[in-house]
């Protein structure tokens, strides 16, 4: 995927607009290694909350640097992992018991600093676009990774290494056995299919968040919830999201366009998602695509797209440019795209 996006806004409200990128880290690997035992990294561990809630409105707390104790160690394709202590222990359990049923797994990627998360920032959005980074790497500061306590797995089959995501999310029926048995050891499923809205992040089958506390992993679980909805911080209920019918587009594409919407409304701190509609064919105009190029002209589409978005406003407004506690009806998001490339968000407001 491809993207690089700008917003400009329309007429009247507008909004603050975030940019991100890149997480994954997934470099080509050479095979077979040992995975080495840990060393301990730091000590100084007075009480982390394994309940922490970081996320795309929700930081890195201060003190944590100064409070987690990690481990290091080298994974089978011979990089260095480091993992909060207890979150490693336990991953070492959940991995002995899946290699009972012969699956293998390793970790790819845990615990990261903020100059890391910007490492794979810049070149996620060199290579793929703003957009694609938006729904699948976290700002440096609001990464989860940060924790220590959020681990991406990858997949060792027929001892072959399979550590890049679009290989991996192939997987499914492993995946599913993985998943069935995280709560276990305290771990939940933290990017789940269908909640980009909420948590801001296309599915990752592959990251997996410990919490410390089997009971409650087993309820979010059970429940099939978000951690956010767990937490209380997301309360709206499931979104209608209608893809109309279209002779131009895709279920896919329109699909595709929508969770990117859905990862930047996750911005929004508190806001409730009601609704979004494709807008329609009649937006598919030479016009809306000339107007889409002269906002980016860096981005030379050739497709545009219109949905319309029905949300609610908290209270407590914060930094947002919206009115408080106040319904928006048919919010207004254009995207536009090259032949081959992913969506990009153009604009959005009224
Ligand atoms: N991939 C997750 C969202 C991160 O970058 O933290
Ligand atoms: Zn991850």
């Amino acid at each position: 995927m491809k993207t690089k996006s700008f917003v400009s806004i329309f007429l009247c409200l507008c909004m603050m607009l975030v940019a991100f990128t890149g997480c994954g880290g997934n470099s080509s690997k050479p095979t077979e290694s040992a995975t080495e035992a840990p060393t301990v990294a730091e000590t100084k561990n007075d009480g982390i909350d394994y309940m922490v809630l970081v996320n795309k409105t929700h930081k890195l707390p201060d003190d944590w640097e100064q409070k987690v104790e990690t481990v290091h160690f080298t994974n089978s394709v011979g990089d260095d992992v480091e993992v909060e202590k207890k979150a490693y222990d336990a991953y070492l359990k959940l991995k002995a018991d899946l290699e009972k049923e012969g699956i293998y797994v390793d970790l790819d990627s845990a615990r990261r600093s903020v100059a890391e998360q910007q490492r794979i920032m810049d070149d996620f959005t060199k290579q793929y676009g703003k957009d694609y980074a938006l729904k699948t790497v976290a700002t440096p500061g609001y990464s989860e990774h940060h924790t220590g306590l959020a681990l991406d797995l990858y997949l060792i089959i027929d001892g072959k290494d399979i550590t890049e995501n679009e290989d991996m999310i192939k997987y499914t029926d492993i995946w599913s056995k993985i998943h069935s048995k995280l709560a276990d050891y305290g771990f939940i499923l933290r990017y789940l299919e269908g909640r980009e809205y909420i948590t801001g992040y296309g599915y990752e089958p592959w990251h997996i968040r410990y919490i410390d506390n089997p009971e409650i992993a087993k309820e979010i679980t059970d429940k099939d919830i978000t951690f956010e909805e767990y937490l209380g911080t997301y309360k709206g209920s499931k979104p209608v999201i209608d893809y109309g019918s279209s002779s131009v587009y895709t279920e896919d594409d329109l699909k595709a366009a929508v969770i990117q919407i859905e990862c930047k409304f996750a911005f929004w701190n508190g806001c409730e998602l009601k609704s979004i509609r494709y807008a329609g064919d009649d937006a598919v105009t030479d016009k809306n695509l000339a107007r889409m190029n002269e906002i980016n002209p860096d981005g030379k589409f050739t497709k545009v797209v219109e949905f319309l978005m029905d949300f609610h406003t908290p209270k407590d407004i914060g930094d947002l440019t919206f009115n408080p506690d106040s319904d928006y009806t048919d919010y207004q998001w254009w995207l536009a795209r090259t032949d081959d490339g992913g969506w990009e968000i153009v604009s959005f407001g009224y």
